[in-house]
């Protein structure tokens, strides 16, 4: 029989044989061997609830059986060639991608991370406006090529070294911990409206573009009020930038009943940038832009080996399948409102919870030592995360103190999955409640 490596086998491999800073979650990091929709299972059989989606990739579940005996003829077939053949599927998903998406986003370029797509979009947004400054938002995640980390606006995610020359970050739409300390709407949107603040301060006024997530995920589920985007955009266009959003963690459906988180902002980007989720699992990227501005790259080479590849495609064009087959976009919020009022109903309950926010299967729940001076209650968190898994439900962690717990399950579970979780959060905030 096939020898399995012990979960102190594979730590010790790791330390000797991956760079150090692999991050792992737990105290006792757990080795999960088998995943099946909303559920996995570790070495030993134990079965979790993944209530953060393999950090909100898993879209529609694991292993999905609509998608993968689709991929497994696909890789049986052919597994990849390069954009520099012809293959059909690529053009079927793009097709796709268009119909689905807002305004005049027709034509797609795929990458096979989110960081990669953030890129080709600051690329877009360079050539077509002719502009090199770029403005995006404190609490914000691109990812870790150097123009992505030079977007993310959290020092937690830098390191100390030159960035790309003329990225600043505005204030994020946080109402509970308004860094002007404002009440919305009496604010009247002050920290949209620094936009302008900062591109007539701090650049030439002549902007290549600004970069958001509809909602933040690292930054702790950060969740603008209905008018901030709105106001940015109109901002953003009188100097002369590109509207990009990321929804590299919004995107397909997440943030319920639509298939991308800026719909619910009334807001048509220009520029659109995904992964994650999209893929459900493969490594899967893309941008989507209008005709004119994709024009601006004609006769300038790019390119991506592996993106746009016959598998990742397949696997693509099944998930869109699987969202509308299922209508996952519309159980996400159906669950995720269910889900959410009974947070709230916790929030009675727990001292421990300061804020509950976010929409649709996109869920953060910030945890504070105490109400009145929002203390972030980081080291309760991982205690929380600890006792969650030993319970058999995994979540996620965000924000720059650590202090959210993020609940991002893949958009398949139902009511029952959602009693599980508040069972058993209601169980751990008690316990951390009374050491
Ligand atoms: C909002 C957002 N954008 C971009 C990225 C980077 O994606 P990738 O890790 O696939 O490069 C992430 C990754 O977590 C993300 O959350």
């Amino acid at each position: 029989m096939e020898k399995k490596l012990t979960v102190e086998e594979i730590g010790r491999l790791r330390e000797e044989y991956l760079l150090p800073s692999t991050m792992t979650y737990y105290k006792k990091p757990i080795n999960i061997v088998r995943g099946q929709m909303q559920y996995v299972y570790d070495d030993e059989g134990k079965k979790y609830l993944d209530a953060f989606s393999a950090v909100v990739t898993i879209s529609v579940g694991h292993c999905h059986p609509d998608i993968i005996p689709k991929v497994k003829k696909q890789m049986e077939t052919l597994q990849h060639m390069t954009t520099l053949y012809y293959h059909p599927v690529i053009v079927e998903y793009a097709k796709k991608l268009a119909e689905i998406s807002p305004g005049e986003l027709k034509v797609s370029f795929f990458t096979n991370s989110g960081c990669e797509a953030n890129e080709l979009a600051a690329l877009l947004c360079k050539n077509f406006t002719g502009n090199q400054e770029f403005i995006a938002l404190r609490h914000s995640f691109h990812g870790r090529t150097l123009m992505a980390m030079s977007l993310t606006g959290q020092s937690l995610w830098r390191h100390s070294l030159p960035y790309v020359f003329g990225v600043h970050q505005a204030p994020a739409g946080y109402c509970y911990r308004c860094p002007y300390h404002l009440k919305y709407p009496e604010c009247d949107l002050v920290c949209a409206k620094q936009v302008e603040e900062i591109i007539k301060y701090s650049t030439s006024s002549h902007i290549a573009g600004f970069f958001a997530e509809p909602i933040q995920g690292f930054g702790g589920v950060i969740d603008p009020p209905k008018e901030y985007f709105k106001i940015i955009y109109e901002i953003v266009k009188r100097y002369e930038g590109l509207f990009v959003v990321d929804e590299v963690q919004t995107g397909f459906g997440r943030t319920g009943d639509k298939f991308f988180g800026i719909e619910h902002w009334e807001v048509t980007p220009d520029i659109i940038t995904m992964a994650k989720g999209i893929g459900n699992g493969v490594p899967l990227g893309g941008v989507i832009t209008t005709k004119e501005i994709a024009e601006s790259m004609r006769g300038k080479v790019h390119f991506n080996t592996y993106g746009g590849n016959p598998v990742s495609m397949v696997q693509g064009l099944g998930v869109l399948e699987a969202l509308e087959k299922y209508n996952y976009a519309y159980n996400a919020k159906v669950i995720g409102d269910y889900l959410k009022g009974k947070l709230w109903e916790l929030a009675q309950k727990h001292p421990l919870i300061g804020d509950v926010r976010g929409k649709g299967l996109m869920l953060g729940v910030e945890l504070v030592k105490d109400r009145k001076t929002k203390e972030p209650a980081a080291k309760e968190m991982l205690e929380c995360m600890d006792l969650c898994k030993d319970r058999g439900l995994l979540i996620g962690k965000g924000a720059m103190a650590g202090n959210v717990i993020r609940i991002k399950p893949p958009l398949c579970i139902n009511e029952e999955d959602a009693d599980f979780i508040i069972k058993v959060l209601d169980e751990v905030l008690g316990i951390l409640e009374k050491k």
